[in-house]
């Protein structure tokens, strides 16, 4: 069966042949269809990326209709049993699981570099006390670049894993000390016998005890959670990290981006937005008014629905689980009543069935934050810290891609055509 696709011009009644690789054709291909003249030849139109793919990835796989996420080939599942948030790291940013050597070289050389500049710290100092953390981790993590001029060297491979240690080892410094500045507490330096996850929660919550001992159930759900949203392939926020970096821009600078794009209500910013639906329902009688609002287009159910999960998300099968071992120690959020009467409905209403619209990673961890003590303003903090090492592993598979160039879609022009300037005097009001 030849791999190839026949496209037949109704315009010119011409016939192309176009070759087929891994599913896709190159859009580039369809240049040649063109009706002659200034035809520059055609083009996709395909607004979102709906049905494109801008780059090759060896990375993460998923199959949203099955519910299937793997980390260079290992499911998700596996990983969230066995794995540390560490671990994973190195085995998304390197393509295999370490040897113990490996994991011990690794893990030294992150502990390393946990610490900030004080003028970061002081830098920080300078945003008003309700500011907000992800505003203030985006804005610190941009800043980091004038603090490492030498991440401009991205083609220098012992460069390149410097910045991308800083960065998995400092993202969750700066998010602690975000949240220390938000209530007015001392900013706590890293604990280097800890964990990364044990050490995070001692920057967070640490107050005067000489040391501070994370309580081991938290510390393994905090990592478990890291564990899921490691990566996630081509979502929008890593669609940005490879944009902006494709102009050949520092990792500061375009993970300042990336995290940018993580802070909006549809991506790494719903689980807050699930926490505020949450309380504003209030109570298990107020669902079906609530979820009427819904249907009539007033509103989405957020943490809902997923562009390319098409069934149960299998992060939020994880995350429901670790969220009864988490309530086992802190007691059990309120709201979670709430979720999962909102859950039972949605899966049995028509309007989401026929809609393939699923719990999404973000329907249940926001509870979980809640119950260890995280304000709302936190989560999607707390989702940077993770995505870090997705972010900087696709960076770098983007640089290191022959076929990379500088990201440059099309567009559809539509506007008025070209006409003489109007002086003032002579434009009425439109
Ligand atoms: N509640 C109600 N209706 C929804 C929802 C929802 N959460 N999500 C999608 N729909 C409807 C939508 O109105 C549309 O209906 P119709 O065909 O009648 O116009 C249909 O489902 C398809 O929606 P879409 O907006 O075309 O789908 P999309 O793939 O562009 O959007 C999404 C995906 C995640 C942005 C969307 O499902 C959504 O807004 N969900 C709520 C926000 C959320 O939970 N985001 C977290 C995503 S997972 C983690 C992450 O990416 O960071």
């Amino acid at each position: 069966m030849p791999e190839t696709l026949s496209i037949t011009d109704n315009r010119t009644g011409k016939t192309y042949e176009v070759p087929i690789a891994e599913g896709a054709i190159r859009a580039t291909d369809l240049k040649k269809i063109t009706t002659g003249g200034e035809d520059q030849g055609l083009c996709t139109y395909d607004p979102a990326f709906m049905n494109t793919a801008a780059c090759k990835s060896k990375i993460t796989f998923i199959d949203g209709d099955k519910g299937i996420l793997m980390y260079r080939g290992y499911p998700i599942e596996q990983l969230a049993e066995h794995s540390t948030y560490l671990e994973t790291a190195y085995l998304i940013l390197f393509g295999e699981l370490p040897t113990k050597g490996q994991l011990d070289g690794w893990t030294h050389s992150i502990v390393m570099h946990t610490m900030v500049h004080e003028n970061i710290k002081k830098f920080m100092e300078g945003f008003t006390y309700d500011a907000h953390p992800m505003g203030v981790f985006i804005s610190t993590v941009g800043a980091m670049s004038t603090f490492y001029p030498d991440g401009k060297q991205i083609f220098n491979a012992d460069s390149r894993q410097k910045q991308i240690h800083r960065l998995i080892a400092k993202t969750p410094t700066i998010a602690a000390y975000a949240y220390r500045h938000s209530i007015g507490r001392p900013y706590v330096y890293p604990d280097n016998d800890l964990s990364f996850t044990g050490n995070f929660l001692n920057m967070l919550f640490k107050m005067t005890e000489v040391k501070y001992q994370p309580n081991k159930a938290l510390e393994r759900a905090l990592d478990v959670l890291f564990i899921l949203h490691a990566d996630h392939e081509q979502n929008c926020s890593t669609s940005a990290m490879r944009a902006i970096g494709s102009s050949n821009v520092d990792p500061f600078s375009a993970l300042a981006g990336a995290a940018a794009a993580l802070y909006g209500p549809l991506h790494g910013g719903a689980n807050e937005a699930v926490l505020r639906m949450l309380k504003d329902i209030g109570s298990v009688d107020h669902i079906p008014a609530f979820i009427k609002k819904v249907k009539a287009g007033d509103g989405r159910l957020m943490g809902f629905g997923h562009r390319v999960y098409k069934s149960y998300d299998p992060r939020a099968k994880i995350i429901k689980r670790t969220a009864y071992e988490v309530f086992g120690v802190t007691g059990k959020n309120p709201l979670l009543d709430i979720a999962l009467e909102l859950e039972r409905i949605a899966l049995e209403d028509e309007y989401f069935v026929s809609r393939k619209l699923y719990p999404n990673v973000d329907f249940y961890s926001g509870l979980i934050y809640q119950a260890m003590g995280f304000p709302v303003e936190m989560f999607a903090v707390l989702f940077a810290i993770a995505r870090t090492v997705g972010w900087v592993a696709q960076w770098e598979e983007m640089l290191l891609d022959p076929e990379t160039k500088i990201a440059r879609p099309k567009q559809l022009y539509e506007g008025a055509t070209a006409r003489d300037y109007v002086p003032m005097g002579g434009r009425s009001a439109y």
